[in-house]
């Protein structure tokens, strides 16, 4: 097993994305409602949010990429315990080599796989969208910028220019061609829940094998990524959760 097999499956994690239950059943509640004879999810990881518009939309078909074949897979088990597997298609590869149109276009905490940038990437998940639909686009941002101290602490090269203010990349959703419908952002138990939850597997691997040969590197993993969000990131990094709409 590799340090990366012991840090990264996340399975105490429902979503990928700091995303509370509660808020990701009425993004999907009102995605659904728009009637989507298509929903897909780009950079889907094991693809929740998008087998929740599916369970609300009986007539949509999905269809989600990912980079990952273990959260792809996690993502089939799911679909086929709720009765959902002949109406989803997960695929493995890269997002935009990958990309279709859709009704339901669901991008969420993957922009990067669609551009260099979050102004590209909402330009290229723009002519996605058919018309009259939907993107759900879910992006990191600054709650406001932080001070050097802070970035100091972040992870190695973060500058006050990595992230934008959340008034800026609503504005690059607006010259994209989308209104926003819906702007939200998450909350500090959203974000605890979802630094916590990312590493709480191999925090318990730690506490049962703490001779093993690979504890000594995953521990030096844990303790770095905890000291980035508590000294670094905490009150500082956002995320918000854009729904978008196009012109019919
Ligand atoms: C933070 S996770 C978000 C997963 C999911 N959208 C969610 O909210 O639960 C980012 C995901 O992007 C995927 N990813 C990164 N680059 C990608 C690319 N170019 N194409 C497809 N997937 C990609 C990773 O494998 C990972 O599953």
């Amino acid at each position: 097993m590799t340090v990366e097999e012991i840090v990264g499956p996340a399975t105490r994690m429902v979503f990928h994305s700091p995303m509370s239950e509660e808020r990701a059943n009425r993004i999907a509640a009102d995605l659904a409602a728009t009637r989507p004879a298509t929903v897909a999810d780009y950079a889907c990881g094991w693809g929740e949010l998008l087998l929740r518009v599916l369970a609300l939309a009986p007539a949509a078909r999905g269809y989600g990429v990912d980079l990952s074949g273990r959260d792809l897979a996690r993502g089939r088990a799911n679909a086929a315990a709720r009765g959902l597997g002949d109406r989803v298609e997960f695929v493995e590869g890269p997002a935009r080599e990958n990309a279709r149109t859709a009704d339901v276009v669901i991008s969420s905490g993957a922009w990067q796989a669609f551009g260099r940038n979050v102004t590209r990437a909402l330009e290229a998940l723009r002519p996605l969208v058919n018309p009259g639909g939907r993107l759900f686009f879910g992006v990191e941002h600054w709650e406001t910028v932080p001070p050097p101290e802070r970035l100091a602490e972040m992870w190695p090269g973060t500058t006050a220019e990595s992230y934008e203010l959340l008034a800026d990349l609503a504005d690059h959703a607006v010259a994209a061609g989308f209104r926003p419908l819906r702007i939200e952002s998450s909350t500090r138990p959203e974000w605890d829940d979802y630094e916590s939850l990312e590493t709480m597997d191999a925090e318990e691997w730690l506490l049962a094998e703490p001779d093993h040969p690979d504890a000594a590197a995953v521990r030096d993993r844990l303790d770095g990524k905890r000291s980035i969000w508590l000294r670094g990131h905490r009150d500082y990094f956002g995320f918000t959760m854009l729904t978008l709409g196009v012109p019919g």
